[in-house]
């Protein structure tokens, strides 16, 4: 368990790797409409991915001994909370909220960044859910400054989300990010303000919260990947990838971000 602090040089690459994957995941959410298929999304990842000459973060992504993760995209529709697989019969309908997360490694560095869309005329309450969840996440990363602690984006994630009548999951959590998809610190959704370790220049996470309508309660299906809510309530997610500079957060995959300008 240590974080691995990034250089200035490094976080020039990792920028790059962000500016990439945000393009890509935008050419793919411009595609998604009623009748599109999750597997046809990915195959626009696809070719992102070879246009760019970089790399999956997720095909193949096997951790304790899941099967190989076959997409590169992550397409996690209405119920389904992440870790969605792209089918060829799972099809974009008129009011359906789907979450698509894409990651992608670039000259040896990771980024990974997820948004929920509303495809056609979605109701209030999905409507309602995901932007809670998107705007809890803006209140993550506008705590992403050096002093602060992660147990302050974890309680304002939660006390945010809750105050709007919604839940948080538990069982998954942002994470640091760089060489690897995965690495140290863990970046739960939920905690107490005041706790755990502070953010320090050069840590660069993944904050990802996952906001589901009814109870937090998660059930993978069995193809051992995809994560939906117990109770079948719709979900929500958002991430980014955002580095901890002197000057405030770096949204690392938003292009219009740079060093303490959101
Ligand atoms: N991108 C996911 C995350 O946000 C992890 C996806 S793992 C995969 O951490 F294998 F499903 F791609
Ligand atoms: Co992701
Ligand atoms: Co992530």
């Amino acid at each position: 368990m240590s974080i691995r602090y990034k250089s200035e040089s490094e976080l020039a690459i990792m920028r790059d790797a962000g500016l990439i994957a945000a393009e890509i995941l935008e050419t793919v959410c411009q595609a998604a409409k009623p009748g599109v298929s999750t597997w046809e999304l990915d195959q626009i990842a696809r070719r992102g991915i070879e246009k760019h000459k970089v790399t999956s973060a997720f095909l193949g992504y096997n951790p304790g001994g899941k099967p190989p993760y076959p997409g590169v995209l992550c397409t996690s529709r209405n119920e389904v909370i992440v870790h969605g697989i792209p089918r060829k019969n799972d099809v974009l309908a008129d009011g359906d909220i789907i979450g698509i997360d894409f990651g992608i490694f670039h000259k040896g560095f990771c980024a990974d960044t997820a948004r929920t869309l509303m495809i056609g005329s979605v109701s209030p309450a999905r409507e309602k859910l995901v932007e809670v969840c998107r705007a809890a996440l803006e209140a993550a990363i506008a705590l992403c400054v050096p002093g602060n602690r992660l147990g302050d984006i974890g309680s304002a994630v939660q006390t945010f989300v809750e105050s709007k009548g919604f839940s948080v999951v538990r069982q998954f959590v942002g994470h640091g990010i760089g060489r690897a998809m995965h690495e140290d610190p863990q970046v739960p959704n939920f905690g107490k303000a005041g706790t755990e370790r502070r953010l320090k220049p050069g840590l660069v996470i993944a904050v990802e919260p996952m906001v589901n309508a009814g109870a937090p309660d998660v059930e993978e299906l069995d193809d051992d990947w995809t994560a939906v809510t117990k109770d079948r309530s719709m979900s929500a997610h958002f991430e980014h990838t955002i580095a901890v500079t002197e000057k405030g957060p770096w949204v690392l995959t938003r292009p219009t971000s740079s060093p303490g300008s959101l």
